[in-house]
């Protein structure tokens, strides 16, 4: 082996300038990160135009990103890595609800709310009830367990993308069970959307021959002491689609069915979780 930087040998040439690492955890990341990517320029052996598309991109991706707008962890939720990377950090026992992605319209300070209030206060969409119990994995209900909500109005804007129509704090709101672990509040029928493609991932989905939209879904956040958190959603049953998430998001067990009474609709969510370790 030559001493110097080689094609066939690149990956060993770069690993080695690792020796004087000293965080054993880093230094197994940084060996993952440089073999996968001397393997991956391997495999696709980009041409130099092709190259620096790619550092374009990046650059891109950083340069639109500010305190309210996160265009890397929109490329990586349309790549699937949120998702993987939930999956790996989130494996539940039987009986907990699965998480799926946070996404990045969650707002700190949603207002407490009573049980049965409305969330929406813009009066947008079709009138729904959610309800449903937070339970143990053994399905005892847990008492003082904290929802925090929020969706899109019914034309599939979050209120901070329209902060000159919507009122502040539209569809968002948290809600404390009480003994029997039960839940409720007033809410619209979720529809689905696009996640933001004015960017350079808008227009990765677009030359990847993707569309943008997610599932009509409702977010929650879901704690209690002595519990691990859950962050999930539920999404409508019949959705079109459920099967083509821009960001991988749906799980077989959040999607439920939304019954229609008369003007209103509903649904039944129970939430299980697991105990914290
Ligand atoms: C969302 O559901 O709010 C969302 C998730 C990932 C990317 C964009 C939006
Ligand atoms: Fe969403």
């Amino acid at each position: 082996m030559t001493r110097y930087f080689s094609e066939d040998t690149s990956e060993q040439a770069v690993i080695a300038r690792l020796e004087n690492c000293d965080d054993p955890r880093f230094r197994t990341v940084m060996e993952g990160a440089i073999k996968h990517l001397h393997a991956f320029v391997k495999e696709v052996e980009p041409t130099l135009d092709e190259w620096m598309a790619a550092i374009e991109f990046l650059t891109k991706t950083g340069q639109i990103c500010d305190d309210k707008r996160q265009e890397w962890i929109l490329a990586s939720d349309t790549l699937g890595v949120s998702m993987l990377v939930d999956a790996i950090n989130h494996r539940k026992p039987h009986g907990a609800t699965e998480n799926t992605v946070l996404g990045p319209f969650h707002v700190a300070g949603a207002p407490e709310l009573q049980m049965g209030d409305d969330i929406c206060r813009d009066g947008i969409g079709e009138p729904c009830v959610v309800r449903g119990v937070v339970a143990d994995e053994d399905g005892n209900p847990i008492s003082g367990a904290e929802l925090d909500v929020w969706q899109t109005n019914g034309e599939g804007f979050y209120d901070v993308q329209q902060p000159t129509e919507q009122p502040q704090m539209n569809l968002r709101g948290k809600f404390r069970t009480g003994s029997d672990g039960a839940f409720w509040f007033k809410t619209v029928k979720p529809v689905p959307y696009p996640v933001p493609t004015d960017g350079p991932v808008g227009q990765l989905l677009e030359a990847m021959g993707r569309h943008p939209y997610r599932p009509a879904h409702i977010h929650f956040i879901v704690s209690a002491t002595g519990f691990e958190q859950v962050t999930t959603h539920v999404f409508v049953d019949g959705d079109p689609y459920l099967e083509s998430d821009a960001v991988f998001g749906v799980k077989d067990s959040l999607v439920l069915p939304f019954e229609q009474d008369g003007d209103a609709w509903s649904v039944t969510f129970n939430i299980g979780l697991a105990k914290a370790a």
